[in-house]
């Protein structure tokens, strides 16, 4: 044992001694340390801040253990990269943890390449009604928000904490669409599921993952990062149960959801050369289940804590509402074009959650530049997307809670260039439409029927976010007060239609 550790000890020294190469031309940043990189010197609470680019401007660069990456910061040159030179800056890291763990497969973590492009068309065709069975995405959101609602019924009056209630609302939303069923909110099924992913996030962010990422000689190790493998794959086997179960009850051909609609593709295209398989399916229905539920529900929660803490924003939005929707049991998406001030609250309150601020990172898939920089292929790219949501010059109010931002001056919703909370261009995230339709029908659901009150004993109200990976308020009391008889009687229609 003590031999091995000497070695060990002696590769560490000799990686110590290796300086720290930048390209030609690269951009300029902190001077990173050997092995270490720049991680470290980073706020870990907040590493934004130390992210903003104020000392070497709006791209910089900074080193992942020994790889260098660069920031990218400001509406200006995030567009370069992403819209601009698109398929140059397409890439995805293949050295990193996150990389390791989806072997490229899917759609998230996958290369620029054939497998990504048929999997990223083949979700969005599907997504957007080709396929989805009789039960439009539309549909199922509202059968959601009716349950969303019946749960807040019994805190009418009081106050509660809408974490756990939003969290699984938006999971049941992924759920019904790519496995055709949702889980009542206690559930032990997907209570499980949704448990292994909040265990999984939280150890892929740990120390023990910051210490894969920087020093790759490590990586063979049995070190606590394994764990972080192990409760993949376990998420990954709960998935696979649920694909053999579709598989024993499917009729090939009458779709009910994404993954009877995978398999048909299989089935269509088994003739080989095809990039659609079983491994790539449950790599597929993971991304969809992981990307969209942190980051709507999170996006609700800021909403929701905006909307208490501004109650003039939230009676305009009441009033928009309860004209359009006069007489009517559920609001639609196409309401959208008839409620301006909702529109503009909606994608205010969804600047202002900055839910994925550095985006998924991406990298170089060839030799490029930026500005008058050069960037060798492989770079690995961070396009800082908080900076352009709150970038002076962009908006009206950049740093305060403020419709105006989305409002012209006769009151018509325009949106501005600057709003890229799904950031841009070719890897522009494949939920926007669901997202925005979710966030639409749950908000002005709520808004119809609820107001949302600052409980007494909530103390002061915080707005500040915590980061991991994706953003989120801290947590708070929602206070819920049904709005007058008409609220009742809207209510009642309602439960009573979407039985
Ligand atoms: C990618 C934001 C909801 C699925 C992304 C990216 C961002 C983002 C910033 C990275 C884009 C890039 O690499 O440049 C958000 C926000 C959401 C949201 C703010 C909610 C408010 C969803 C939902 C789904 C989803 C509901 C599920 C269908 C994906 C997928 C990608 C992605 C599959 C990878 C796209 C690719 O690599 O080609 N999202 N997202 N997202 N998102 Fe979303």
């Amino acid at each position: 044992l003590g031999s091995v550790v000497l070695l060990w000890l002696f590769i560490l020294l000799l990686f110590f001694f290796i300086r720290v190469r930048r390209p030609k031309n690269f951009p300029p940043g902190p001077r990173p340390l050997p092995i270490l990189g720049n991680l470290l010197q980073l706020d870990p609470v907040n590493p934004l801040k130390d992210l903003e680019g104020r000392r070497y401007g709006n791209v910089f660069s900074l080193y992942i253990g020994s790889r260098p990456a660069v920031v990218l910061n400001g509406l200006e040159v995030v567009r370069e990269a992403l819209v601009t030179r698109a398929a140059e800056y397409a890439g995805r890291p293949t050295h990193m943890m996150v990389s390791h763990l989806f072997k490229g497969k899917g759609i998230v973590m996958a290369n620029y390449g054939s497998s990504w492009r048929d999997h990223r068309r083949f979700a969005l065709t599907t997504l957007r009604n080709f396929g989805l069975g009789k039960r439009s995405m539309e549909e199922r959101i509202l059968e959601e928000v009716s349950h969303i609602c019946t749960e807040l019924e019994s805190s009418s009056g009081g106050s509660m904490d809408p974490q756990h209630l939003f969290h699984l609302a938006a999971s049941n939303i992924i759920c019904s669409l790519i496995f055709g069923e949702r889980f009542e909110y206690d559930d032990q099924v997907i209570l499980t599921l949704i448990q292994r992913l909040e265990e999984f996030t939280k150890e892929a962010l740990g120390p023990w993952a910051m210490l894969y990422e920087i020093i790759p000689v490590l990586r063979p190790l049995p070190l606590p990062f394994r764990n972080v493998f192990h409760k993949f794959d376990k998420m990954k086997e709960h998935i696979k149960k649920v694909v053999t179960k579709h598989k024993h009850s499917r009729v090939a051909g009458e779709p009910r959801d994404l993954l009877d609609c995978y398999l048909d593709q299989i089935d269509k295209t088994a003739d080989g050369g095809s990039t659609f398989n079983d491994a790539q399916m449950v790599s597929l229905l993971l991304d969809l289940f992981i990307a969209g539920t942190d980051t709507t529900s999170n996006t609700l929660r800021s909403a929701m804590l905006y909307l208490m803490t501004n109650q003039h924003v939230q009676d305009r939005c009441h009033r928009e509402i309860a004209e359009v929707l006069e007489g009517r049991a559920d609001a639609s998406f196409e309401d959208r074009h008839a409620m301006p001030y909702v529109q503009a609250t909606i994608h205010e309150a969804q600047r202002m959650s900055d839910t994925v601020p550095l985006s998924v990172f991406h990298t170089t898939c060839s030799n490029t530049q930026i500005n008058s920089y050069q960037l060798p292929q492989g770079t690995v790219v961070i396009p800082n997307l908080s900076s352009v949501l709150h970038e002076e010059g962009q908006w009206k109010f950049p740093h305060e809670f403020n419709p105006e931002n989305f409002l012209n001056e006769v009151g018509e919703f325009v949106k501005p260039e600057a709003f890229l909370p799904f950031s841009a261009g070719s890897r522009v995230c494949l939920g926007e439409g669901l997202a925005r339709m979710e966030l639409f029908l749950v908000l002005v659901t709520l808004l119809r029927r609820y107001r949302f009150v600052w409980p007494e004993d909530g103390g002061v109200p915080d707005f500040s976010l915590i980061f991991g990976g994706t953003q989120s308020p801290k947590p708070y009391r929602l206070g819920v007060r049904l709005r007058t008889y008409a609220g009742h009687f809207y209510i009642k229609l309602f439960l009573k239609a979407s039985k």
